[in-house]
């Protein structure tokens, strides 16, 4: 490493060992924040001008080159150079190199330790943009799919156990539900991290007089950090962030399940798109939902850099560390996986068939009506515990001479309860049941309806 590359050097003796120099270096990631390390030293360096720190001319000189620097970084001709160990320093040194003395005038009232913070903030603003438009999409091929199925009827589960009659558009629509928190959550990560920790340097502020709302104004931030102490080692919307994208990789991960369950043969629930299949090395019938497994896979690695980021908070001495140098491989890594799986399951969402025939073959096995029985009792005056007894009652009477509910003749109900009538059969039979549900919120034909409307008009004006 040459030795007047950088100014600490001098307080060092001797050349940094090249081991040291690829052990620090955060460059080979951190680059990808080069468009926001530059918008945020061109306010710096306004509000430098504007303060008569520095001169307009030098200000000129510093945007000019900076404006180029950055050209040079998106057209690929940029020399990345690790020995400047991260893109602060890199920036920093190739406008020195191009525009002399008055780039070593960039960093007055600047420390990395607030730069990096505030490049991090602007990053994540943008990144959130990005997830939610994503979300957006997702949502949106869902109500798709659930606009095809407002009729048609599934099991729903519960322990993984038949349980009760649903539409498919139902099932569909709890998706849209999960993401829209998602898509809130991210919302408010992006309201609380818009504050600029700019001016508050390596950790005490500064003697010069920085005007902190210039640059927080220039910026976009909503405000400014009231704690340089904090502000330099403040990374909770770093773990709040990850947890956000821990969240829908959750959801994600959770609706790969399903599908994985529902594609087999054994259930033959829904078809995946052969283009989001693959094969067997092996056996060659195989169709495997191997798209599926790697988004419940994936999931791990999003856990595992918020546990990460978490560790990385948990034991700092109060100021800036360099441990925090970490956050960015966290932050990013999280981001990235979670766009992909996102784009992943729009497609595979976008592109998926449910067999109704298939589903409605099975359909009277398992006993999906046997909650609709016991309310029609309720209805009937019987207290719902008792109307459970009699159901349960029931249900073991048909498996002792293989009926279903509605193939019950009216004298075998009338030995459980003389109050069934022959209305009863209007709520036996899962196509009649979903018909029946009437609570806001349930999962019949006609909240799947208006639910798929209120989507369509809601997603359509995002
Ligand atoms: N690359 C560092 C980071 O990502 C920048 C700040 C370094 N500050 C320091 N004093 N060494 O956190």
């Amino acid at each position: 490493m040459g030795s007047s590359k950088k100014s600490w050097e001098k307080r060092l003796v001797g050349e940094c060992d090249p081991m040291t120099v690829d052990f620090v270096e955060s460059l080979s990631y951190d680059k990808r924040l080069y468009k926001y390390d530059i918008v945020g030293s061109i306010a710096h360096a306004q509000m430098l001008a504007e303060q008569k720190l520095i001169t307009r001319a030098e200000l000129k000189a510093i945007k000019d080159g900076l404006i180029e620097i950055s050209q040079e970084i998106a057209e690929g001709r940029f020399k990345f150079d690790k020995t400047y160990e991260d893109i602060h320093m890199a920036i920093e040194a190739a406008l020195v190199a191009k525009i002399g003395e008055a780039g070593k005038k960039l960093h007055t009232g600047r420390s990395r330790n607030d730069q990096v913070a505030a490049d991090i903030r602007l990053w994540m603003r943008d990144e959130i943009g990005v997830l939610r438009a994503k979300i957006t999409g997702l949502q949106k091929a869902f109500v798709k799919l659930a606009g095809k199925y407002v009729k048609d009827v599934m099991p729903a589960y519960t322990h993984l156990q038949r349980a009760q009659p649903i539409v498919i558009a139902s099932y569909l629509l709890s998706f849209v539900e999960q993401l829209e928190r998602d898509f809130i959550r991210l919302k408010n990560c992006k309201e609380l991290l818009n504050i600029s920790p700019l001016g508050s340097g390596a950790v005490a502020g500064s003697t010069l007089p920085l005007d902190r709302k210039s640059t927080a104004k220039q910026l976009g931030f909503s405000d400014i950090s009231y704690s340089s102490i904090d502000a330099v080692s403040d990374r909770d919307f770093c773990a709040e962030f990850i947890f956000d994208c821990a969240l829908i990789a959750t959801h994600l991960s959770r609706l790969a399940e399903d599908w994985i369950i529902y594609s087999s043969d054994e259930f033959g629930f829904v078809r995946i798109d052969d283009s989001y299949c693959t094969s067997s090395s092996m056996m060659p019938q195989k169709r495997n939902p191997d798209v599926l497994e790697l988004i419940r896979g994936k999931t791990a690695g999003v856990y595992g850099s918020l546990v990460a980021m978490l560790t990385i908070l948990k034991a700092q001495p109060t100021g800036y560390n360099r441990d925090l140098q970490e956050d960015k491989i966290h932050i990013f890594s999280a981001a990235d996986t979670v766009k992909a799986s996102l784009d992943m399951v729009q497609a595979i969402v976008s592109h998926a068939k449910f067999d109704t025939r298939k589903i409605s073959a099975g359909l009277e096995e398992g006993f999906l009506d046997a909650t609709s029985l016991a309310e029609y009792l309720v209805g009937k005056g019987v207290a719902f515990r008792e109307a459970h007894g009699i159901v349960g009652a029931l249900v073991t009477h048909c498996e002792k001479v293989n009926k279903k509910l509605a193939d019950l003749s009216l004298d075998e109900f009338k030995k459980h309860s003389s109050l069934i009538e022959s209305d009863v059969y209007g709520y036996l039979g899962a196509k009649n049941v979903v018909n029946k549900y009437v609570t806001e919120g349930s999962a019949g034909p006609r909240q799947a309806k208006e639910q798929v409307a209120y989507w369509a008009s809601e997603l359509g004006q995002r």
